[in-house]
């Protein structure tokens, strides 16, 4: 029986199906969650508090592609999150805030968290958001972010979070396409050594365009930044003139929650949409399960709110359990490599979890740093994002938690919601490098190119999931044609997840990588098709191709072939280089910036004009032949060419 509000008692974690001790009980929940989905997703929503229980569990149309959960459920997002922990325990920290500069932390607790969250909720009512509405949030790392996220889902309005380090252009393009009338953002955002001026951005965003009705701006440094009567405002004033209570708006379970943008193989951006019930329930499942969540900890995940990990384990996972949360302003090197370490000591985490990228950044300023802290409150080690390689494993394991704690290497994506390939934490013995085995009611498959099942161990295919669960995403937002196209059309009645894997003879996971044209940056996910798109936007550019190469930082860099138009004469190729990254970080952002740019005199491409990007993706990698069967080439010669050209450029 799924519960009321009137559990509030027991704490969220103390619910739900019961933690795996070993591994047979382990595999005896996840059979169970296979062979009676119904049962087992019936007992884990009584880890959320209902204003009426869901009467049915699952409902699924494989026509339409139309999956819903809990129906006839009524709940909050921010009533799970804040008020039912505010009742009980508002005197215990929710969230944590580490500012840029070491050593400065604000703690709020759960009874200042739902003020703040009131508040905010108020001014957005007051800025004319309803129910339904998507606000846009361009914003850094402070509390005013978890508030006006919590805000927003208090009053039913769906937020959509831009990462903060997206230039003005990617932030017009994801306003528009959400019809976003409200934005909020912040004046100014440090970051490490820099600041970043972010409402300047918000500004050009949103030059000329009447869509947005009114911009909030939080005040995070004393600058003073030009403010546009009648459409900005300073949102502390406007918390200042409202009351910290507000009326929870209790929504449908299927009723959306948020919409995040994610790269996919085309060059527009997917409004990747998550609803309410069955995205919370497995957010504050998987982190209860992953991370081995007890009442007490503090969880701390440094990933950045405009990613799914920080919308999933920052906010609502954790805070879903009632769990203390840390948001962390700085990155991970400021002011140097120590300061994760640090954070730990003083708050005494007992779960750090990060990005393989930002760990080889760690590894590559040495492990000196590491003797200032001891690191003895850690339990759990997550990573995330991308693959983590062996010898980076070990350094977290070994070095980080001197072995005592448990490193968790989680697969799952913005589509996805939560974890779905993990280690739970002292259970599943580990092989460094694989992400292990599915999560409970996850059903994996492994398809070949033809589309048939391939069974047993020792095998490689293209990773599947055979059967819907909670967490997973409902629709594009405004564009559910392309949600079915490009999840479920290349493998019908599959979800395609984009990814290639390995599946070992002990049914271990080993992902291989993107096989479509999606490339993980520095744990940051970049479609080839943006950046060739941001390119060709440059008056000299005939064509260009982008794709992925080894990066011994960022995992994955980012390497262009250009082609010049005829017509244009080039005097500093260095002037050109700079002018092309320039124009990548304006239509996109500085995390899209090509590591490498080579002007070339053609692509290789087939007779039917199709770029063969398996030969560019060998050159970036430094092959110089061995590209097999290229007598499809319309041009087979232009391969020479490009070697040549590549090479005498380095
Ligand atoms: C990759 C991030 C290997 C994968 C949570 C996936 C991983 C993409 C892992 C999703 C992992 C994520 N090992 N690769 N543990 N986790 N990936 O949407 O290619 O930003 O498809 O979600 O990251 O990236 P996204």
């Amino acid at each position: 029986m799924v519960g009321t509000m009137m559990d509030l008692e027991s704490s969220p974690l103390e619910r739900g199906n019961p933690r795996a001790r070993s591994m047979e009980e382990y595999r005896a929940l996840y059979r169970q969650s296979l062979a009676e989905p119904e049962r087992f997703w019936s007992e884990q929503a009584r880890t959320l508090s209902w204003f009426h229980p869901p009467y049915s569990i699952l409902d699924v149309d494989l026509e339409e592609v139309d999956f819903s959960w809990y129906m006839g459920g009524r709940l909050n997002a921010s009533f799970n999150c804040v008020d039912r922990h505010a009742a009980v325990k508002p005197g215990k920290p929710a969230l944590v805030w580490a500012k840029n500069e070491p050593g400065e932390y604000k703690v709020y607790t759960f009874r200042e968290l739902k003020h703040h969250v009131g508040r905010v909720a108020n001014v957005l009512k007051a800025h004319g958001v309803r129910k339904g509405d998507r606000v846009c949030l361009y914003m850094p790392m402070i509390p005013e972010t978890v508030f006006a996220m919590l805000a927003c889902a208090r009053i039913g309005a769906v937020h959509s979070v831009v990462f903060a380090g997206f230039s003005a252009e990617a932030l017009r393009e994801r306003i528009l396409d959400a019809g976003s009338e409200v934005l909020v953002t912040a004046n100014e955002a440090p970051r490490g050594p820099k600041k970043v001026a972010l409402k300047a951005i918000a500004d050009a965003a949103i030059e000329g365009l009447s869509q947005v009705r009114s911009v909030l701006v939080a005040r995070r440094t004393d600058a003073e930044v030009p403010m546009r009567p009648g459409r900005d405002h300073w949102l502390d004033e406007e918390m200042g003139k409202h009351r910290s209570t507000c009326p929870i708006t209790w929504v449908a379970s299927e009723d959306p929650l948020f919409v995040l943008y994610t790269s996919g193989s085309t060059g527009k951006p997917k409004g990747v949409m998550h609803t309410t019930a069955g995205y919370l329930v497995y957010a504050a499942m998987t982190h209860a399960h992953v991370f081995d969540a007890q009442p007490d900890d503090v969880h701390f995940c440094t990933a950045d709110i405009g990613w799914i990990t920080g919308h999933s384990y920052v906010v609502y996972g954790p805070l879903a359990n009632g769990v203390t949360t840390v948001l962390l302003e700085s990155t991970p090197n400021y002011p140097d490599a120590g300061r994760l370490w640090e954070i730990v000591d003083d708050l005494k985490a007992a779960t750090v979890y990060t990005a393989p990228t930002a760990l080889r950044a760690l590894i590559a300023a040495g492990d000196e740093v590491l003797s200032r802290s001891i690191r003895a409150s850690l339990r759990v080690l997550g990573s995330a994002g991308e693959p983590i390689s062996p010898e980076v494993w070990q350094w977290f394991n070994d070095k980080v938690g001197s072995g005592r704690a448990a490193v968790v290497d989680t697969w799952w994506q913005t589509e996805t919601g939560g974890v779905m390939i993990t280690p739970l934490p002292g259970v599943t013995p580990c092989k460094p490098g694989s992400a292990t085995l599915p999560f409970y009611g996850v059903d994996l498959a492994l398809l070949d190119d033809e589309g048939r099942v391939i069974d047993g161990g020792d095998v490689n295919g293209n990773l599947c999931v055979t059967r819907p669960w909670p967490g997973q995403t409902r629709t594009l937002y405004g564009n559910h044609r392309r949600f079915r196209e490009t999840y479920f059309n290349r493998f019908p009645s599959f979800y395609f997840t984009g990814d290639g894997c390995r599946r070992d003879e002990d049914g271990y996971y080993w992902i291989t990588g993107r096989v479509d044209d999606v490339l993980n940056v520095s744990g940051h996910r970049l479609g080839t098709a943006e950046v060739e798109s941001a390119l060709s936007r440059h008056d000299v550019v005939a064509e260009s191709a982008v794709v992925g190469f080894p990066h011994p930082i960022k995992g994955t860099g980012i390497f262009a072939y250009v082609v010049l138009r005829p017509d244009v004469h080039v005097e500093s190729k260095e002037q050109l280089i700079g002018a092309l990254k320039e124009q990548v970080r304006h239509m996109i952002g500085p995390i899209a910036t090509p590591d490498r740019i080579h002007m070339v005199p053609g692509l290789p491409k087939t007779r039917s004009g199709k770029i063969m990007r398996r030969i560019l993706r060998g050159i970036a990698a430094g092959e110089r032949e061995g590209f097999g069967d290229t007598s499809t080439l319309a041009e087979p010669t232009i391969v020479e060419a490009i070697i040549d050209r590549v090479a005498s450029q380095e």
